[in-house]
């Protein structure tokens, strides 16, 4: 008789009451029981549940549950659960024999099997069977990765469901999809086990205090808001939500999702229908959930140009490092985001709604502001309006989630405006409030309200699934809504290059955006004045300034090969358009790798029919070899894309089953072929690359051949593995009509430094040779390079 006794005995042993009725059992199971979540929140969360719920009739079991065997498992759980703690208003006694009762109701289980699942429910059932107790509702908290749901939730269905007449009520957290379509598919997953009532979507935003103080807050205060919660009075809302962490550790999840699809898609919408939408009379379930709905749809499709998108300068390496990626790849996964809303209804329409969200910012905080029009003309002389009522104050009103310079959550409203009314048993006037400035007025003007108690998310959240208070969780119809709202942008998003942030302080403006022609534009210029080397730049974008005398183009590498990419798109049309051909000698290494992966993922219109393409340098080893050149252009060029084989044109390394030996003539034979085929033997287009040394193409400082005189492909040496090469030579190079370097990455900013420095000498410094006769030379230059 354990869980009835235990119901029992807490009452008499802590009320002065007789055991009141029983209403029947609640078996909570939940699975990730000793994950990140469940650890830091959810037992918590169900321990309050047990505090607030045990003493009012229904008696509880715990069962946690994950894969984990269950020696193993009980011990991890338990070492959670002997850190709980109580609320500050429940008395040293109460709080140890609760937790005492707590810890004996809860027990660990090893859930991975169908089987398990079928002795769960059996144990379930008898043990309540022995109780005499009858079972009054099941909760499942799937506290596990989205791809585990399907499994989990048939288990569930088939053997794990409650007894007719007792509720089930199956928690999911997010994320619920990717787009639409995924959303679409993992909800009709779940809609074939489960009712729709009995799905409850997670999102924590809608558990913190002030976030579910909205609706009741408009409610409540109609009188005073009716009037003016539309579009003749309100000048803007801001839905914000800034975090100075990264995605450091999350990558894996964060690159696929990034900040759109992370917080706005779900939190900041959720709270936008929260502030816009008609508050129904009633504020049960299904009158809100319609109303949400009207709301999403009433959404006015986004534009490209509703946003502005960018990226922490940290994000590349992190991603690179966590997912094992190499130097070639890059990301566009925004981790911040601005974005401009509008509804197209009576009362909002032309008012702008701001979401905006971000990583490696300058503070922890989360708010909506919702900012009036300033229709006061003032004859006062500014210094003495100290009324906090005059209306010349701003008026505005602050749903302030928590953090920021506040510290802590509130409901803020101008002193212009109205005193608000909150019920009393969970919002109290702050007093003492910090001499603080909150949007341009101090604390004193705002009537600034706070929670009685602060209650974390979950712990809100996981008592309105037990009171099934569906309208704090997302519906089927709702994510839907929102999804379809989000969908297109984000996959216009797609190839869009975010505007790369420092992080922290050090973003200074970068991030700040204004609204403009009906869009977001970030406010601060793009332009990086190159001023000389050795100057730190202060801003970020494209580039375009000299370099040695030649234009410069200068960006993040990702940036920058976009651009290179798109220039060489542009050459190759020009060439075609004028000779009908398009002659394009590239070179090794792993700067061009990137470059050659965008031409070939994203430059499907490339003239590749009309190109011909030659390497401007090879290693002696065969073709086949990961070190050739050749090699490197067709894993990451030739394969994927359609170049007429006879226009393919390999360095003659390889002869006569020998590497590179004189007698060979495979420098002849690359000569031959060239003056065959290249008009006036000038290339259309010679891509370069800098060594550390200086070095381009494979000559190398103080190469005997190549640098001078008529020679046009020559063997070098090269001080590093492998040593012998076959290379065009200056001169050749020198009669390009167009030549381009691209220098990429912080361990070629001292050889950058150093030849912006140096005389002309291509002895020493064979790039400084690069000098062509009557064509066009463009440096591309990443910021690590030239600036680090
Ligand atoms: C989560 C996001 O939903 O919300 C995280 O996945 C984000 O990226 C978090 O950090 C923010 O929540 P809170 O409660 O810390 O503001």
């Amino acid at each position: 008789m354990l869980l009835r006794a235990l119901c029992c005995s807490l009452l008499l042993g802590i009320l002065p009451v007789i055991c009141m009725e029983h209403k029947g059992h609640i078996s909570v199971v939940l699975l990730g029981a000793t994950g990140d979540l469940a650890k830091k929140y959810l037992w918590r969360g169900l321990f309050q549940l047990y505090l607030d719920q045990a003493a009012k009739g229904n008696s509880f079991s715990f069962h946690g549950a994950a894969l984990t065997p269950p020696e193993k498992g009980q011990e991890l759980m338990f070492e959670v659960l002997k850190t709980l703690t109580c609320p500050a208003d429940v008395t040293p006694n109460r709080c140890a024999l609760m937790k005492d009762q707590f810890l004996k109701l809860s027990r660990y289980r090893q859930l991975k099997t169908a089987e398990n699942y079928t002795a769960l429910h059996q144990d379930i059932v008898s043990s309540l069977f022995d109780e005499g107790l009858h079972e009054a509702g099941r909760l499942f908290y799937l506290s596990v990765p989205p791809f585990a749901y399907a499994d989990i939730a048939r288990s569930i269905n088939a053997s794990c469901r409650p007894p007719p007449g007792a509720w089930l009520r199956v928690v999911l957290e997010k994320p619920f999809g990717h787009d639409y379509e995924s959303a679409k598919q993992l909800a009709s997953e779940l809609q074939t086990v489960f009712l729709e009532d009995e799905i409850y979507r997670i999102d924590h935003y809608l558990g913190k205090q002030t976030v579910d103080q909205i609706l009741p807050f408009r409610r409540r205060n109609r009188k005073h808001l009716d009037p003016i919660w539309n579009r003749r009075h309100m000048e803007r809302v801001e839905i914000v939500l800034k975090e100075t962490v990264d995605a450091k550790g999350r990558t894996s999840f964060y690159e696929e999702y990034g900040v759109i699809r992370d917080v706005i898609q779900n939190h900041l919408t959720e709270i936008l229908t929260y502030v816009a939408m008609e508050v129904p009379l009633n504020l049960s379930n299904s009158e809100v959930l319609r109303e949400k709905l009207e709301l999403l749809g009433s959404l006015r499709n986004l534009e490209q140009s509703s946003t502005v998108i960018g990226q922490y300068l940290d994000y590349l390496p992190q991603v690179r490092e966590e997912l094992e990626k190499g130097t070639h790849f890059f990301s566009n996964t925004p981790t911040f985001a601005g974005v401009l809303a509008h509804i197209d209804n009576v009362r909002w329409e032309g008012v702008p709604f701001i979401l905006t969200s971000g990583k490696a910012l300058d503070e922890r905080t989360g708010y909506v502001r919702v900012v009036f029009k300033d229709d006061a003309f003032c004859m006062q002389k500014e210094a003495n309006r100290t009324s906090v009522r005059s209306p010349c104050k701003p008026k505005q009103i602050i749903f302030h989630i928590g953090h920021g310079d506040l510290g802590f959550p509130a409901i803020l409203v101008s002193r212009g405006l109205f005193k608000p009314n909150l019920p009393t048993s969970q919002w109290q006037e702050a007093s003492e409030l910090p001499s603080l400035q909150l949007f341009g007025q101090p604390l004193s003007d705002y009537y600034v309200y706070r929670p009685v108690q602060e209650k974390d998310a979950y712990s809100l959240l996981l008592s309105n699934i037990y009171l099934g208070r569906k309208n704090s969780f997302i519906t089927t119809k709702s994510l839907l809504a929102s999804w379809n709202f989000w969908t297109p942008l984000l996959e216009s998003l797609d190839q869009v290059s975010p505007r790369m942030y420092p992080g922290g302080s050090d973003n200074g403006h970068l991030l700040d955006f204004v609204m403009k022609d009906g869009g977001l534009h970030f406010a601060a210029d793009q332009h990086l004045e190159v001023l000389g080397m050795g100057q730190k730049a202060d801003t970020f974008g494209v580039a375009q300034s000299k370099f040695l005398g030649s234009p410069l183009v200068s960006d993040w590498a990702e940036h920058l090969i976009q651009q290179l990419a798109h220039n060489i798109q542009e050459a190759a049309e020009e060439a075609i358009k004028r000779s009908g051909s398009f002659h394009l000698a590239l070179s090794g290494g792993s700067s061009p790798t990137a470059l050659f992966q965008r031409l070939s993922r994203h430059h499907h219109g490339f003239p590749w029919k009309h190109t011909h393409l030659w390497v401007v340098d090879e290693r002696c080893v065969p073709l086949t070899d990961p070190d050739s050149n050749f090699g490197n252009l067709e894993e990451h060029l030739l394969q994927h894309v359609r170049v007429p084989y006879l226009n393919i044109h390999p360095m003659p390394v390889h002869r006569n089953q020998r590497l590179c030996v004189e007698e060979d003539l495979g420098t002849e034979a690359y000569t031959q072929e060239i003056s065959a085929l290249v008009g006036n033997a000038s290339f259309d287009l010679v891509l370069l690359g800098l060594g550390n040394d200086g070095h381009t193409a494979s000559i190398f400082p103080g190469a005997r051949d190549g640098v001078e005189g008529d020679k046009l492909v020559v063997f070098t040496e090269s001080p590093s593995k492998p040593h012998q090469r076959m290379s065009i030579s200056l001169p050749l190079i020198n009669k390009a009509r167009k030549v381009m370097v691209l220098v990429l990455g912080k361990g070629k900013h001292d050889i950058v430094t150093l030849i912006s420095r140096v005389k002309q000498d291509p002895k020493k410094w064979p790039i400084t040779g690069v000098n062509p006769t009557s064509g066009k030379m463009v440096w591309y230059i990443d910021y690590e390079a030239l600036l680090r």
